[in-house]
């Protein structure tokens, strides 16, 4: 199902508190996540952003954190319990059958896909898959790796999600960093 994936010790890796200094979840993640908001995080990985967006979100929110390795699933399992936040978390693992998202259809307010875009090898059926879990007005945050994907591939990836029907608000160009907002 998919390409280039990132293997579990990158996973680990990803998690180093120095990341924070460059990638502050709260600031981030911050302007477009209310208490109370179910987010839908694709390619959750080892839980970087899972356990910071489950803080925001409140006891009575939730984060559909789904995964295409059961290796990051299991270590976001056990810093979430440990964090004692795993009860506002819904783990999901992606297999071989594709996204096993239907449960979700016009439920979720925000999608967060983080530095996972680009191992996505059918992009169209991703963003269909993340489109209808949306409810109308819900978005989508997109953040690509400047290092491993190109202006020109982000922007091919882009068209891809408006074909899905996203509408792309820009969030910042000036800097060149690969991020979009977009709305359903
Ligand atoms: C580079 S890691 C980023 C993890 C996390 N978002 C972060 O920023 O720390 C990309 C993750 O996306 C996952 N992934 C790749 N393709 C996926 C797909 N089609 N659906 C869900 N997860 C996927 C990989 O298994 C990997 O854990």
């Amino acid at each position: 199902m998919s390409h280039r994936v990132c293997p579990p010790w990158v996973g680990y890796f990803l998690l180093n508190p120095l990341r924070r200094l460059f990638e502050n979840p709260e600031k981030i993640l911050g302007p477009f996540v209310r208490e109370g908001m179910i987010v839908l995080e694709p390619g959750c990985g080892m839980g970087y952003f899972t356990l910071p967006l489950a803080s925001m979100v409140g006891p009575k929110g939730r984060i559909v954190a789904a995964e295409i390795q059961e290796k990051m699933l299991s270590v976001l399992s056990r810093r979430a319990r440990k964090a004692g936040l795993l009860d506002r978390i819904d783990l999901r693992h992606i297999g071989e059958k594709g996204y096993n998202f239907e449960d979700l259809s016009d439920q979720v307010d925000m999608a967060v896909a983080i530095h996972m875009v680009h191992e996505v090898p059918d992009r169209a059926v991703f963003f269909k898959a993340v489109w209808d879990t949306l409810k109308p007005g819900g978005k989508m945050f997109v953040l690509e790796p400047k290092g491993h994907v190109s202006q020109m591939e982000f922007e091919q990836t882009m068209a891809t999600a408006k074909q899905a029907g996203f509408r792309p608000e820009a969030l910042s160009v000036r800097d060149g960093s690969r991020k979009r907002l977009l709305i359903k």
